[in-house]
């Protein structure tokens, strides 16, 4: 199936020497919301601002439904990407929100009756109907949001292309803003810092950084590795904190009790296997990391403790013979 839109190679420098796209490769799914993630001065705009040819890249190529971006194809392209910025400010000018709506279509040549179901139609695929007659700068942020996203649907894009919608909404005005974007049945580019939002609305996300796409997959499993949010200047949504922090206590929990009872001199086959199932590939893990940063004489003190843990561990549950084979080769794969 062709792609909504392919980005190859894609490089941009600002005028003034600002390299802000050094190489960026992106793929798109005809019909999916994919969310792109990263950290101010990403180039996450700039790319944005390329995929309808408002910026012209210095290398690489675009392609939306397989039709290469250029100069005689940027006004066709123009009507298939729906760029949606994100200051409402940049999109709405006209003195009512209808005339807003029907300035695109009106400069695609449609007139009269046509014009005015194109309007209607757009706003109530976003539930704003109520609006049409209304001053945009009398709005609530949300409703200028999904105001916003109706002056490109009026379009009829293929693509959608969303950059941080959701900032500056309060918790309705955002939920409001879900909905819609759920609802609507078109290919999404959400450019997000809001990572519960990412992960409610898009089934894979990108992480772009240095003016690249540095990592891609589920957003559910992009947004619960702590390691690689934090070294995009990203943060683990709080859900998943907590899911995190409930897992730690647990282990550590697990841990003292095993600890217990093989102190105690004669852990059960079952307790011996829970400490295992639970604690091994951690602990080892965590021991080798300590011996490492181990500095002063009471830390290596510990770090001995710890691995005279983990031997004993490992020996009573060969003796004891009562670990499942596949554990113990687990174990000692990590
Ligand atoms: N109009 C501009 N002129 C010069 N540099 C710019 C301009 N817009 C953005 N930049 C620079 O380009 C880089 C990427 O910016 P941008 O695409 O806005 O990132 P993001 O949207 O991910 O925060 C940043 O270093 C930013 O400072
Ligand atoms: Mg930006």
């Amino acid at each position: 199936m062709t792609l909504a839109v392919e980005v190859k190679g894609l490089r941009f420098t600002y005028p003034g020497g600002r390299q802000a796209l050094s190489g960026v490769d992106l793929e798109v799914e005809t019909g999916e919301r994919l969310a792109v993630l990263g950290p101010n001065g990403a180039g996450k705009s700039t790319l944005m601002l390329h995929l309808n040819g408002i910026h012209t890249p210095a290398a690489g190529t675009i392609w939306v439904g397989g039709m290469e971006l250029g100069p005689s194809t940027v006004g066709e392209i123009r009507r298939r990407v729906g760029l949606v910025f994100q200051d409402t400010n940049d999109q709405l000018f006209m003195p009512t929100v209808a005339e807003d709506v029907a300035f695109g279509p009106a400069n695609l040549g449609l007139r009269g009756h046509e014009l005015e179901e194109r309007v209607e139609e757009a706003l109530a695929r976003v539930s704003a109907a109520d609006t049409a007659h209304r001053a945009p700068h009398h709005l609530s942020g949300g409703e200028k949001r999904r105001v916003s996203i109706a002056t490109v649907l009026a379009m009829y894009p293929d693509v959608l292309v969303l950059d941080e919608p959701a900032v500056g909404l309060d918790p309705a005005g955002r939920r409001d803003l879900i909905t819609t974007l759920a609802g609507l049945d078109v290919t999404q580019l959400i450019v997000t810092h809001d990572l519960p939002l990412a992960l409610e609305l898009c089934e894979r996300a990108v992480i772009m950084d240095g003016g690249r796409v540095v990592a891609g997959g589920p957003t559910r499993r992009l947004v619960s590795d702590a390691h690689l949010l934090g070294r995009h200047s990203l943060e683990m949504p709080f859900e998943f904190r907590l899911v995190e922090e409930q897992q730690a206590r647990e282990r550590l929990l697990g841990l003292v009790r095993a600890s217990r009872a093989f102190y105690a001199g004669d852990p059960s086959p079952a307790e011996l296997e829970a400490a295992l199932t639970a604690l091994w590939v951690p602990l080892a893990g965590r021991v080798m990391e300590a011996e490492l940063s181990a500095q002063t004489e009471v830390e290596r003190a510990e770090v001995r403790k710890w691995s005279l843990l983990v031997e004993a561990l490992q020996s009573a549950a060969e003796k004891a013979g009562a670990v499942k084979p596949g554990l113990l080769a687990r174990a000692s794969d990590g």
